[in-house]
């Protein structure tokens, strides 16, 4: 069975001065992931060492680097799902959870598949995680982003990305193994000022993810409501099942937000035949594929000045 990963590392107007750490970000979670399916590990495996490289790398909006919410504090969003079953792990709201998705892990399987704020948190002590201080995940770059927060203030996270002020920097994996398992791993800080208690499309199955092997596999990143609003994950994947590539399905679901919702967003989807699409209609977006028929790629696109775009497409003018 042919292998395969494609990652993502956010949808935004990443500035001038960010793409370099994107594109470096994301070559970096390709190697960490590929290596684990190199070794023979599965896709899930896969898939959590290329987001938790990310988490740990302080250019996006995961783990360590995460964007602060209104009242200056990180609450982080992540999921996990097994494509094989259908099995979910998702965690939200949490600040104090080393590694959100050691947490999601455990939930796979379990009763209950979604867990939030201190709830999450308790149960992640029972379990003996590694706890940490919610200080941990901010950098001094968000406590700046956050005071430029304050005082512009805008009047909704919608209006915020369309003036190219609202990051949307989640990350993302969906990874296909030599048994022709697959498996999804999201993680995010959410959007900068959300009020506290904000949940995003990360950590619900349908919207900001969603795996199935017989399928493929979609994660998403950009603007929370409107991919919820949509259900953006399922549409893609709904669109691969009926026989669309890869490409055209990635497509077919951006289009979806932009013209139900008018949502601002991108997707990672990849098929359970090894092929990838990409689309967004932000103005960039951060993202690396490699397969055992493709070579590793990891680059920031720019949508240069089209509205709905899709990897290889023509207007697809690639940095880095
Ligand atoms: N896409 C991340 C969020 O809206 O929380």
């Amino acid at each position: 069975m042919s292998r395969a990963l494609v990652i993502h590392g956010g949808a935004w107007s990443i500035p001038d001065a960010e793409v370099e750490p994107h594109r470096r970000g994301v070559a970096a979670a390709l190697d960490a992931g590929w290596a684990v399916l190199d070794q023979g590990g599965s896709a899930m495996q896969a898939a959590i060492a290329a987001v938790e490289e990310m988490e740990d790398d302080p250019a996006f909006d995961a783990g360590i680097g995460a964007f602060l919410n209104a009242q200056g504090q990180v609450q982080l969003d992540a999921a996990l799902m097994d494509g094989s079953d259908l099995s979910v792990g998702a965690v939200a709201a949490i600040s104090r959870v080393r590694r959100p998705l050691r947490l999601c892990r455990e939930l796979l399987g379990a009763e209950h598949v979604l867990l939030v704020g201190p709830g999450a948190e308790a149960h992640a002590e029972s379990l003996g995680l590694q706890m940490c201080a919610p200080e941990r995940f901010v950098t001094g770059r968000e406590r700046r982003r956050h005071e430029q927060w304050l005082q512009e203030r805008p009047t909704s996270a919608r209006g915020a990305f369309e003036r190219g002020a609202g990051p949307g920097d989640t990350v993302g994996a969906v990874a296909l193994d030599h048994h022709g398992d697959m498996a999804t791993a999201c993680s995010t800080g959410g959007i900068p000022g959300k009020p506290p208690g904000r949940v995003g499309d990360s950590p619900i199955p349908g919207a900001g993810f969603l795996v199935e092997n017989a399928v493929g596999g979609c994660c998403c990143t950009g603007w929370g409501e409107g991919v919820m609003r949509v259900g953006m994950a399922r549409t893609a994947l709904d669109m691969l099942a009926a026989g669309q590539t890869p490409k055209r399905a990635a497509g077919g679901a951006v289009n979806a937000l932009a013209t139900r919702v008018d949502g601002l967003a991108g997707c990672i989807l990849l098929g359970h035949d090894g092929k990838a699409g990409i689309a967004f209609n932000t103005d960039r977006m951060a993202y690396g594929w490699r397969g055992d028929a493709a070579a590793p790629h990891a680059a920031v696109a720019d949508r240069g000045g089209s509205t709905l775009f899709a990897l290889g497409d023509p207007l697809c003018k690639i940095r880095g």
